[in-house]
């Protein structure tokens, strides 16, 4: 071996001492902190998240719903995977399955409570009515805490058929809790003729409801939330066609200003109500992701990533944004006897970011996934795979 130069010396020695110091000076750099690993995520919301709890126990999300991935509905309001989809796959955990899916669902690493049309704060309307899950956050909450129970008693059962269908007693502590609702709660007043202001005066008490689920379920055991803050519903065009505002009310991007102020107002208590939560609940890593702005800045870059359009629906039948809500996705008549979908899917739901008009794409729930899971959008700046270590008496890095 030739012997080394002069410079060549010293530039190896300099490496070896600025590492020395960079090692020293930071006590434990991102990569020196170990990986969560966690067996099994349960989630709560809505449509945003449900994998298959209304298909199974009000009615089936219709085709072409489903069509990129799962070639079939598959309980989801997308043409293919949710962004919940993309968090069990990056920790290599099975799609979860609704918790109210009876047929073919194995809950050894998960549940998810999520129904779509779920809100926070349970309605005083009838799902027929308003069209809102009667399967309210505290609702979802009730199911999770016989779950866990019965979970226990089921798996230790003599005969242990289930052993192999039901998660062990101690992943509940050691699981990932995702959560994403909230859009609902907001709509809901628009549905019933509220103003912005008064939609923006109950949420306190959506967010006071809230809180109280995040620490029942700490009070299970639960030790590591992600949360998700609401998207900008007034990007969506369900929101554009069913509460039209005035020109000047639409940004340059074709957004309208009202709502996405209402839901960034929803979002800054949210992010305050999980700084609470992180004080009184001392043994938690809560997570805030700020998905608001995920989405907000794919829809007004379309293009920029890859899309073609922003608000406009791809599955859907008419209206200025693809948006009909007497023929929404897969909505079907009947000519001459026989059944025709009259909401069909655009030519390329890939390039497309709105999905129905009120849910995403799985080209975008991927984009937005790809965004959060690095934790660029987080509060505290953690990423999906270091939740357990966003301790409040712990600094994070
Ligand atoms: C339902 O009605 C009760 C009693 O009037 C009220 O306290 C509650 O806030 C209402 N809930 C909603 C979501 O409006
Ligand atoms: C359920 O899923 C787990 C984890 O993927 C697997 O180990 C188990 O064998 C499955 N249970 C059955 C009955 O297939
Ligand atoms: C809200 O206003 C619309 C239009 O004026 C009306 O048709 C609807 O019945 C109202 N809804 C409620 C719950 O008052
Ligand atoms: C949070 O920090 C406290 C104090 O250091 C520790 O006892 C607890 O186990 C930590 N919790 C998590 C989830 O890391
Ligand atoms: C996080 O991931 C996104 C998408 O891959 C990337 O654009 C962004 O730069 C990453 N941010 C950080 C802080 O690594």
């Amino acid at each position: 071996m030739e012997a080394l130069t002069e410079k060549q010396r010293q530039m190896v020695s300099w490496v070896a001492i600025s590492t020395t110091l960079a090692l020293l000076l930071v006590p434990c750099p991102v990569s020196c902190e170990r990986q969560c690993n966690f067996p099994a995520i349960f989630n709560f919301g809505d449509s945003n998240s449900d994998t298959g709890a209304i298909s199974a126990a009000f009615e089936q999300a219709p085709p072409p719903n489903g069509i990129t991935f799962f070639h079939n509905p598959a309980g989801r309001f997308s043409d293919g995977r949710l962004v919940i989809d993309f968090i069990a796959k990056s920790f290599g955990l099975p799609y979860l399955s609704a918790y109210l899916d009876s047929v073919g669902s194995n809950f050894s690493t998960g549940a998810n409570f999520a129904t779509a049309g779920s809100t926070v704060r349970p309605q005083n309307t009838t799902r027929s009515q308003s069209g809102y899950s009667p399967i309210s956050l505290d609702v979802q909450f009730e199911q999770f805490s016989g779950f866990k129970s019965r979970s226990k008693l089921v798996r230790n059962a003599i005969c242990g058929v289930f052993k192999n269908l039901l998660p062990k007693e101690e992943y509940f502590s050691e699981a990932l809790y995702t959560f994403d609702i909230g859009q609902n709660d907001l709509t809901a007043g628009l549905k019933l003729n509220l103003t912005t202001e008064q939609v923006k005066a109950y949420i306190p008490d959506v967010l006071g409801q809230f809180s109280n689920v995040i620490k029942n379920v700490y009070g299970e055991g639960g030790r590591s939330f992600w949360i998700h803050n609401t998207g900008p519903l007034g990007c969506l065009p369900y929101t554009l066609d069913r509460y039209p505002v005035s020109a000047a009310q639409i940004d340059e991007f074709g957004c309208a200003k009202p709502f996405n102020e209402m839901a960034q107002y929803f979002n800054s208590k949210l992010k305050k109500t999980v700084e609470q939560l992180r004080i009184e609940l001392p043994k938690a890593a809560i997570v805030y992701v700020d998905v608001y702005t995920a989405k907000y800045t794919l829809i007004t870059h379309a293009q920029k990533y890859g899309f073609d359009k922003g608000v406009i629906a791809c599955c859907g039948h008419g209206g200025k944004y693809n948006f009909n809500n007497g023929a929404r996705c897969g909505a079907s008549k009947m000519v001459n006897g026989k059944k025709v979908v009259i909401a069909k899917s655009c030519k390329d739901p890939s390039v497309r970011i709105l999905w129905d008009g009120i849910h995403y794409t799985e080209a975008a729930n991927n984009w937005v996934f790809q965004q959060i899971a690095n934790g660029s959008f987080s509060d505290p700046p953690m990423s999906l795979t270091r939740v357990c270590h966003g301790n409040a008496s712990i600094p994070y890095h």
